[in-house]
Parts: structure tokens; C-alpha cells; sequence
């Protein structure tokens, strides 16, 4: 093709502001589907995403559109991941196309998600048309919002797109904006071939499939190609587009975006981010800033009926043939038995994989505390990243401990800054920023990320009525004052309780705690001491009093059938419960008891 014919973009937009309504709008006017085909959200494919209406997996459709000037163009469209776990996967989509559509809700303005990903797209020196969507709301307020994205993001909105994507308002608007506006890919076809690896997923027919953009030369069918970061080499079996069904092509040329099939058996043998070139007579230069995604939060997965281990091993694999970016190691836990201590990208990601290992998998889990990974600096002088608190050596071998923080940009509604100053201040945070635009509040704090990973996003969309928007980036370690504090159960300690926690908050959180436990863990015959404890120093104690032996025989004395009922329930409530020692503790006593208010 034509290079000056090919215009590649993506979308980014906030959450539910309507990124996937106008991708299907795109593919649906251009008859890229037939009619007949279309379903809701055709980008989105995975049966969670759709519940959920997250976009995981970076998505990608091929376009032909004739433009008012009576020229056929290609336009390829790749959806970026929305949320902010995937902002690696989205900073390398944004890179392997020249332009996006920043689509803003025009009844709500300017989100969270809306600036990190127009940052992301700026940093991608990517051409930028805003798109006001939903204007057939009658809340709609497009000049207000026009204001904004000048305001706060900077950039002219003065000829934005008005559109509704649901009514299928300015739809042409945009096709022919992406014509105009966007600038064509440049490449050359002559030089060795270079592209980028954008994506990669398992499929089940034809192993991974790899999305790529072909930045110069041409990739053909039946070459070798050579991954440049591990420099294994494939043989290309399949070469192809998305229309967003797969099409079979012979070569893909400069400013292409598409798909090859390489016999490669796991997803773990691809980075997205790579260069991809030919094995002989290859580019000698990689694309710049290629880094792997890395597991930043952990937590121990557990099945509760420890016979389902092996059923739980399976669907981890499965998972992690399309999910490279999640990490899994056998782990025993005293208390738990067998089950694996799994590192996840954000906490997002961590609920996603939980929640499909739940429900598709059919498999009952048990949740540890979720963790970040803390430098422990010992006095012989080495380091040790420690990933799971179980393991913090003794404190007196220990010099110092460093947390990972991150930079988070709240936006808020004003009467609601109060609350969320105090919660971000509760949780350790240190003000960097606060500006204002119309009557929402941006806020800038350096927090803690073991701070965020309890339930931060739980307390702030309660705080704020579900009004503030929240996104974080990474910004490094740092020391502080850490201890592991342990939980004893009937003194017994329970390693899946035991957490990381800064000094200063150790008593109170450890009172809490043990309050919690107490009432999530049910009476038994004898008396139950909880603790919590830092070295061998109790800092908290709650007692959950015995259980008076005559209670069942006083409720349901002479009835036999509900004396039957009241057994088979407890048999159904054992199946959720673990034993520890001589106590019992029920599966949610572990998600509950770790969350703070
Ligand atoms: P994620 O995939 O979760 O990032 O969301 P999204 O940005 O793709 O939003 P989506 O397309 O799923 O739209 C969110 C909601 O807004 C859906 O209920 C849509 O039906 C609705 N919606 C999208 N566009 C319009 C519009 O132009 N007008 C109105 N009234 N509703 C719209």
C-alpha cells in the first residue's frame, strides 16, 4: 500500500467515555462487518472484559475507507488497554501508530484516565484530534469541556469532533478527521526490515499470534525473522490483517500493521516492545526504550479444598499462555498448604486473574494480603527483594528496608478535595500538586504503593460518591520505617496474615485487624486468642469467647429435620472454612480482615 494511504491511530479515552461504541461505529459505516456480524463492543473478546467493560488485550482492525478527496485509504485502528496496570502495553500501542482520537464524554469532562493516556500519546509525538462524544445527552456541556482540555491538557479543541457514538452523530467527521488530520507513516521499503512487536497472544489453532507494525522494509511469508531482545530466530508460517477477522496476506510493507503466525509455542517467548528483522542482513539498530512488563504486586492464590491444588496448577498455566506478564511459583504456606505466590502488574490485573480462575476455572481461592516488592537491605550488605512477607528475615540481620512509590493524579469534584486530601494523608502521602480546572480538583501525591494495593480505590470511589477519577505511575524506592507484623490465631501464627506495615501505623492496624478477626471467625468450644504481633511483641489481643455447648440443643431442641438442616448447612459452610491448628477460619475473614477503614 500506499504509504501516504494509510493512516494508523488509536483511541484513548476514560473508562466508559465510549472508546469501544466508536470503534464499532468505525468498522460498522465502512461496512468493515457486515450488518449481520456486528455484535456490541466487537473489539472487546474476552467474556470478562465485556462484563466488566475493561479492555485488556491490546486489539487491532484494518479499515478501508474512500475519503471525500475519492481516495481508498487504510486505516488501522489499534485499541490501547484503558486502565492504568496495562501502562506499558498501552505506551508501546501508542508507538507503533502516528495519531489517536482523545475521545472525552462531553456530560463529564476530562478524567484521570483521559490525562494519562493523552500524555502517553503525546509523549508518543502523536497528532491529536479531540473527539467530544455522548452529545445526544442532554447533561452534554461541549464547550465547557472544550475549556477543559485546553485547560488542563493543553491542546486546541477548538475544532474538536462532536459526535454521538451511540446515535452515530459526526461518525463520517471523524472518518474523514482521520484523513485530514492524522498524519500518513513514513518508511522505507528498501531498508532492512524493522518492526515492532505490539502484541502477542495464544491462540488455540495457531499458537501465538504476534501483532506487528512494520516500520521498514517488508515482512514476507516463509522468511526468518530474528526477535532482537533474546535473538531466537522463527520461520513465518502466516502473515495477515484484521478485518477485523483474520485475512491472509503475502507481505506486510512499511506503515502496515498485522499479524504473524511463527510456530511459537508461548507467549513468554515474545516481549511486546521487541524489534523484530530478518535473521540475515537484519537492522542493527533496535527501537529504543524496550522494557519487559514486570510484576509489581503479589499475592498468594490458595485453593480452600486443598484437593483442587492440581485443578488450580492447570488453570494457571492456562492463563499464563496468553498473559506473560503475570508470574506464578509454587509456594507452601503452613497455614494454607499448597498454592502458588503469584506477581501481578497492578491490582486490577490481580482481581481479573483471580476472578477468572474463580469463574471460569470453577476454582475456590483464597487471597493473601497483596504485596509489594520491598528492598530489604541486610547489615552483611547484600540485598534481597523480598516478594512475600513470610519471608522478612530477622529483624536484628536487617540494616534497612526501601518501599516502591508512585505518583497519583487524583481528579476530583471540589466538594469532595477534603476527603480525599485526608485519605491520601492517612495513607502516607506527600502533596505535589494541586491546581484546579472549572470545579474539579487535580491532585498530585507520592504514596506508598503498599498503601494503595489494600483498597484504595474502594475508599476513594466511596469518599467521593464514585466521582473522582485516579491513575498512578511508578516512581521508585525509597526508605522508611517497615516491620512485618504477624497475626496469631489461638497462638498460632497464620503466615497468609502476616504483612509489611510502617511503624508508626503498626498498633493501630494491628487493633483493627484483630477486631476484624474477631468477628469473621466464628466461635468454637474453647476461647480463641487473636494477636497481633511485631517480632515478639504482642501489639494487639482480642479474645472471641467460647461457645456455650447447650445453644444448638436450646434452638432446635426436639425438631430433628431442622437439627438436619442446621448440620448440612454447617457441612456447606465447612467447605469455605480452613482449619488452623484447632480453629476454623472462613475464606473471607482473609479479604475482609485486610481491608482498612
Ligand atoms: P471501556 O471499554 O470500559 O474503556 O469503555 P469505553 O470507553 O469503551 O466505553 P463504551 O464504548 O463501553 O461506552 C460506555 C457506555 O457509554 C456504554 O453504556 C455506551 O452505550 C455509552 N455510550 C457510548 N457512546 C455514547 C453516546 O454517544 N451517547 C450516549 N448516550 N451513550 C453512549
Amino acid at each position: 500500500t500506499d504509504l501516504s494511504r494509510i493512516r494508523n491511530f488509536s483511541i484513548v479515552a476514560h473508562i466508559d467515555h465510549g472508546k469501544s461504541t466508536l470503534a464499532d461505529r468505525l468498522i460498522q459505516s465502512t461496512s468493515t462487518v457486515a450488518d449481520r456480524d456486528m455484535k456490541a463492543q466487537l473489539l472487546d473478546s474476552m467474556d470478562i472484559e465485556r462484563e466488566r467493560g475493561i479492555t485488556i488485550k491490546a486489539n487491532t482492525v484494518r479499515i478501508d475507507y474512500t475519503a471525500n478527496d475519492g481516495n481508498a485509504y487504510v486505516l488501522n485502528l489499534i485499541d490501547t488497554p484503558g486502565h492504568v496496570d496495562f501502562a506499558y502495553e498501552v505506551s508501546r500501542s501508542m508507538r507503533a501508530v502516528e495519531g489517536s482520537l482523545l475521545v472525552v464524554d462531553a456530560s463529564q469532562g476530562v478524567e484521570a484516565q483521559t490525562l494519562a493516556n493523552v500524555y502517553q500519546a503525546i509523549d508518543a509525538d502523536h497528532e491529536i484530534v479531540p473527539v467530544l462524544n455522548k452529545i445526544d445527552l442532554p447533561a452534554a456541556e461541549p464547550d465547557r469541556v472544550k475549556e477543559q482540555i485546553e485547560d488542563v491538557i493543553g491542546i486546541d479543541a477548538s475544532d474538536a469532533v462532536m459526535i454521538s457514538a451511540k446515535t452515530g452523530i459526526g461518525i463520517p467527521d471523524v472518518l474523514e478527521a482521520i484523513v485530514t488530520r492524522l498524519p500518513a507513516p513514513t518508511g522505507d521499503a528498501t531498508a532492512p526490515l524493522k518492526a515492532m512487536l505490539v502484541d502477542s497472544w495464544y491462540d488455540a489453532y495457531l499458537g501465538v499470534v504476534v501483532l506487528v507494525r512494520v516500520i521498514d522494509g517488508t515482512l514476507k511469508k516463509g522468511e526468518r525473522i530474528r526477535f532482537m531482545s533474546n535473538n531466537t530466530v522463527h520461520h513465518v508460517d502466516r502473515i495477515g490483517v484484521f478485518r477485523p477477522g483474520m485475512q491472509p496476506v503475502d507481505i506486510l510493507g512499511p506503515g502496515e500493521i498485522g499479524f504473524l503466525t511463527a510456530s511459537i509455542k508461548e507467549v513468554r517467548d515474545t516481549s511486546v516492545g521487541d524489534t523484530i528483522t530478518t535473521e540475515k542482513k537484519g537492522t542493527e539498530a533496535m527501537l529504543p526504550g524496550f522494557a519487559p512488563s514486570i510484576p509489581v504486586v503479589f499475592c498468594g492464590l490458595f485453593p480452600v479444598d486443598s484437593a483442587e491444588f492440581e485443578d488450580l496448577r492447570d488453570a494457571i498455566d492456562k492463563l499464563r499462555l496468553n498473559d506473560a506478564s503475570f508470574s506464578s511459583e509454587m509456594e507452601t504456606s503452613a497455614a494454607l498448604g499448597f498454592g502458588f505466590r503469584c506477581g501481578f502488574l497492578g491490582l486490577l490485573h490481580l482481581e481479573v486473574i483471580r476472578d477468572r480462575l474463580e469463574r471460569e476455572y470453577d476454582i475456590e481461592l483464597i487471597t493473601t494480603a497483596p504485596s509489594v516488592i520491598y528492598n530489604v537491605y541486610m547489615t552483611d550488605g547484600s540485598m534481597i527483594e523480598l516478594h512475600n512477607p513470610a519471608d522478612m528475615p530477622d529483624a536484628v540481620q536487617v540494616d534497612r528496608i526501601e518501599e516502591p512509590r508512585i505518583k497519583a493524579t487524583i481528579l476530583v469534584p471540589d466538594e469532595y478535595l477534603g476527603d480525599v486530601l485526608k485519605l491520601c494523608q492517612d495513607r502516607r502521602g506527600v502533596q505535589l500538586d494541586l491546581t484546579y480546572a472549572g470545579s474539579r480538583a487535580m491532585v498530585v501525591y507520592d504514596l506508598p504503593l503498599n498503601e494503595v494495593v489494600f483498597d484504595f480505590y474502594d475508599r476513594l470511589k466511596s469518599v467521593t460518591k464514585g466521582y473522582a477519577s485516579f491513575d498512578y505511575q511508578m516512581i521508585g524506592y525509597q526508605e522508611d520505617q517497615l516491620v512485618k507484623m504477624q497475626v496469631l490465631v489461638n497462638d498460632e501464627p497464620v503466615d497468609a496474615l502476616s504483612m509489611m506495615v510502617h511503624r508508626t501505623r503498626a498498633d493501630a492496624r494491628g487493633r483493627v485487624l484483630c477486631e476484624k478477626l474477631k468477628e469473621l471467625i466464628p466461635q468454637h468450644m474453647f476461647k480463641i486468642p487473636i494477636q497481633a504481633a511485631i517480632g515478639g511483641r504482642i501489639i494487639a489481643r482480642e479474645t472471641i469467647s467460647a461457645l456455650r455447648k447447650d445453644v444448638t440443643a436450646k434452638c432446635y431442641g426436639g425438631d430433628a429435620t431442622r437439627k438436619r438442616k442446621l448440620l448440612d448447612k454447617q457441612k456447606a459452610g465447612k467447605k469455605k472454612m480452613r482449619q488452623f491448628g484447632r480453629v476454623e477460619i472462613p475464606q473471607e475473614a482473609f479479604i475482609n480482615a485486610l481491608k482498612m477503614d
